[in-house]
């Protein structure tokens, strides 16, 4: 069959890679993509937040089967139209989408289905946050209630921060109506993780091994927040019995509650979790994969991506066993100069060729443009160089040396991507929540 992937970045990218290689797949197109996808599938331009042209451009490519990268096509409803039509997409429904576009939509559901997660307050004017804020201890975390594109959660460590990020979304209405609600949320302990499964027509899931994103800036964790600055998978993440934990206490209630309020749950979940000393407890939920964490993830995969997508819209799960390289995979993102704010970009990009020559690597391509036979960077993530190994230790080290192959002006990048991982093995860390212990998760083989 003919199959589309909707979007540009390194996830999508990692998506064509892995389709392109099944043997159901005869061809494979990408709308928008970038310059990497383009030298692995036909490109076409598109608005992916007008449902109406996106079905026309499938109906017209004869795609058998579409998958949606980011969330803003599936915030406009682009599922919706596809099921109108009869034809076939992996994701959620704009109605089920609501537990990635609105905040409080997902806090409000995880207090009705007891799914463990921050003690929370909702506000609508200034007055009635700063009030609320009084029951908060610091650090208090202030989100916006709608999509932010990354700018819509601060970490305040003082009040006088809390009170300015809440006159900033609610007074100065700096995120428009993304800010007109917000959220007051406890700040949570532990160690942050990425658990993303595929939930297929009957809520039958296939569970994706463990990943861990860095979403700060700056080696340790420290400066702004961005969309993610690398990201490593690998099964060592989390212990079989923590796996089954969130099985039983987010997975299962989620999908039952979405079910119950009648927005059945069908695509990619991604629920950011924190492992807390009591337990995991829900952050946020995407909608669809998560990138970085897509890059390395698929990495692994050995299954047949086709055949996986295929079950999940039969409503055929249940019976697929899905297979993941047993080794670690490491993703390092490079950035434009500027990145998370406004990018530096057309800047000529060099080493990719030499970069990928390299064993067990990879260049997931994100921001990136091919004009006059150059390669420009032309966004703020530019590159997600991923690489996989027996061992975490080798994945992050074989990273490395690819990354220092590629150059391009301006280019920044997080030096320590997998080092929380590899300090897990450090008796040094024994502060580390309870069920953070070497082990393998059952999804895999
Ligand atoms: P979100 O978009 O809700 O995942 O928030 C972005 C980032 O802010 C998360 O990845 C966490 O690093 C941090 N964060 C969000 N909520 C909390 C919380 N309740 N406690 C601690 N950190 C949080
Ligand atoms: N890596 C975080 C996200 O995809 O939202």
């Amino acid at each position: 069959m003919n199959v589309l992937v909707l979007g540009s970045g390194g996830r999508e990218h990692a998506l064509v890679y892995k389709l392109r290689e099944s043997q159901h797949t005869q061809e494979i197109f990408c709308a928008p993509g970038n310059a990497g996808i383009a030298a692995e599938a036909e490109c076409f331009p598109a608005d992916l937040t007008r449902p109406a042209e996106v079905l026309a451009l499938a109906e017209r490519l004869d795609a058998g089967l579409t998958v949606v990268g980011p969330e803003a096509p599936l915030a406009a409803g682009v599922v919706d139209e596809f099921q109108k039509a009869g034809r076939a997409i992996i994701g959620p429904t704009r109605a089920a989408a609501r537990l990635e576009t609105s905040k409080v939509f997902a806090k409000q559901f995880m207090q009705r289905h007891n799914i463990p997660s921050a003690r929370f307050a909702v506000a609508e004017s200034f007055d009635q946050a700063c009030q609320a804020l009084r029951s908060f201890s610091l650090p208090v975390v202030i989100k916006a209630d709608g999509l932010a594109a990354g700018k819509g959660v601060v970490v305040a460590r003082t009040r006088e921060e809390a009170e300015n990020a809440l006159d900033g979304f609610l007074r100065r209405q700096v995120l428009g109506v993304a800010g007109k609600q917000v959220v007051i949320e406890e700040f949570l302990i532990g160690w942050e993780m990425s658990f993303i499964l595929l939930v297929d027509v009957r809520g039958g899931i296939l569970p994706f091994p463990p990943a861990q994103d860095h979403k700060a800036l700056f080696d340790g964790d420290l400066g702004p927040n961005t969309g993610g600055m690398g990201a490593y998978s690998d099964d060592a993440l989390i212990s079989p019995s923590l796996h089954q934990e969130i099985l039983s206490r987010i997975v299962r209630p989620t999908l039952e509650g979405m079910e119950f309020e009648g927005s059945p749950y069908h695509g990619f979940l991604y629920c950011g979790l924190m492992l807390a000393s009591d337990g995991p407890k829900v952050l946020e939920y995407n909608v669809r994969l998560g990138d970085p964490e897509t890059q390395p993830t698929l990495m692994r995969l050995r299954s047949d991506a086709v055949e996986i997508l295929s079950a999940s819209l039969e409503g055929n799960l249940a019976s697929v066993e899905g297979r993941w390289s047993p080794n670690p995979a490491v993703c390092v993102a490079l950035a434009s100069k500027g990145y998370p704010g406004v990018p530096d970009i057309g800047k000529v990009i060099e080493g990719c060729e030499a970069a990928e020559s390299q064993g067990g690597v990879k260049l997931f391509h994100a921001g990136t443009v091919f004009r006059d036979g150059k390669l420009l960077t032309a966004g703020g993530r530019v590159l997600g160089v991923t690489a996989i190994a027996p061992d975490l230790e080798s994945a992050i080290a074989r990273a490395y040396v690819a990354v220092k192959m590629v150059h391009f002006e301006g280019m920044h990048y997080r030096k320590d991507i997998g080092a929380k991982g590899l300090r897990r093995s450090n008796p040094a860390l024994e502060r580390m929540p309870p069920g953070l212990l070497p082990g393998t998760t059952p999804t895999s083989s």
